[in-house]
Parts: C-alpha cells; structure tokens; sequence
C-alpha cells in the first residue's frame, strides 16, 4: 500500500477507537484498578521497548496507553473531579506525542515522552490514591 494511504487509514482507525472508547460506559472503582494496572506494565514495556529501539512495539504500547488514560479522564470527570481528569488528559497527550515519536524512530522524543507520561503519575498519586493493607484504593471523598 502506498505509505501516505496507509499513515491516513491508521489514523482514521485509531479516531474510531478513540470515539469507541468514548462510547464506553465509565469504569467502575474494580475497572479503575486494573487500568492503572495495565497501564504500570504497559509504561514498563514502553520502556524496555524504547532501549531495543523496537519502534513498532512502542507504538503499540503507546495506543494501550492513550485509550486506558481516556478511560482514566472519563473516569475522573464522570466524577467532577476535574483536576485529576486534567492529569490523565495530560498523561494521554504525552501517549500520543509517544506514538508520533515512535513512528519517526526518535529515540529522543520518545524516551521525553515516557519521562511525561511518568510525572503524571506522580502528581496524581499523592492527591488522589492511598494505600491500604493489600493494596491501594481512591482517597475518600475525590
Ligand atoms: C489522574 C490520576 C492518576 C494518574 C495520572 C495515574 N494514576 Fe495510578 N492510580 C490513581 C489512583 C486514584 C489509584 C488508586 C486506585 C486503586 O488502586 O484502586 C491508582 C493506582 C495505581 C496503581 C495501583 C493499582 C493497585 O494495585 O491497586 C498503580 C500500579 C498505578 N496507579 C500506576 C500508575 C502509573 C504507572 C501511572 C503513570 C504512567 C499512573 N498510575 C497514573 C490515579 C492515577
């Protein structure tokens, strides 16, 4: 196929599966876990993956991150709780600039990209998540 069909039906793949995960219904608290549980691995992957220059699978991680940190922004304002929403919204811009980079091999961009992705965690951690016996859970109240 020709390189420019093929960059615009990507594109027009991943707006759908963007507007798909729109029509989602929101996570529940369970939901919401296992998000931030596969979006842990998937950041651990793109990192790994970024060090072998495995362009294709940083790509790819990077789709899982955009549509579990869309997830996320639903999640938070379904709850009006729109602080944190921006948090994911910025966690799921650094997931796209991620992508972009990983379809121009910029080793750079990308590794910037994951260090992004990786402050929004840290800045949403200690407002919103509290750790219990087994675990963590959402603070009360947020
Ligand atoms: C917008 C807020 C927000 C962002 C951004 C965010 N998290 Fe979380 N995260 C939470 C909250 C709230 C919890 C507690 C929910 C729970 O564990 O039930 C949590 C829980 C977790 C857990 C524990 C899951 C468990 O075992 O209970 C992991 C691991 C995690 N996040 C990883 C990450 C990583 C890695 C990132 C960044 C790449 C990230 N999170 C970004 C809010 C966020």
């Amino acid at each position: 196929m020709h390189a420019r069909v093929f960059i615009a039906a990507t594109v027009a793949v991943v707006a759908l599966s963007f507007q798909v995960a729109a029509l989602q219904s929101t996570l529940t608290e369970k939901e919401y876990q296992a998000s931030m549980k596969e979006i842990s691995l998937t950041v651990g992957d793109a990192e790994g993956h970024l060090q072998a220059r495995y362009w294709g699978e940083i790509e790819a991680d990077a789709g899982r991150l955009i549509s579990e940190f869309e997830k996320v922004e639903a999640f938070w304002k379904a709850r009006n709780t729109e602080k944190a929403a921006a948090i994911a919204k910025k966690a799921k811009t650094a997931a796209v600039a991620l992508d972009s980079a990983a379809v121009k091999d910029d080793h750079i961009a990308a590794g910037a990209a994951i260090n992004r992705l990786k402050e929004t965690c840290e800045s949403c951690h200690p407002q919103y998540r509290e750790k219990t016996d087994d675990g963590y859970r959402i603070k009360a109240n947020r």
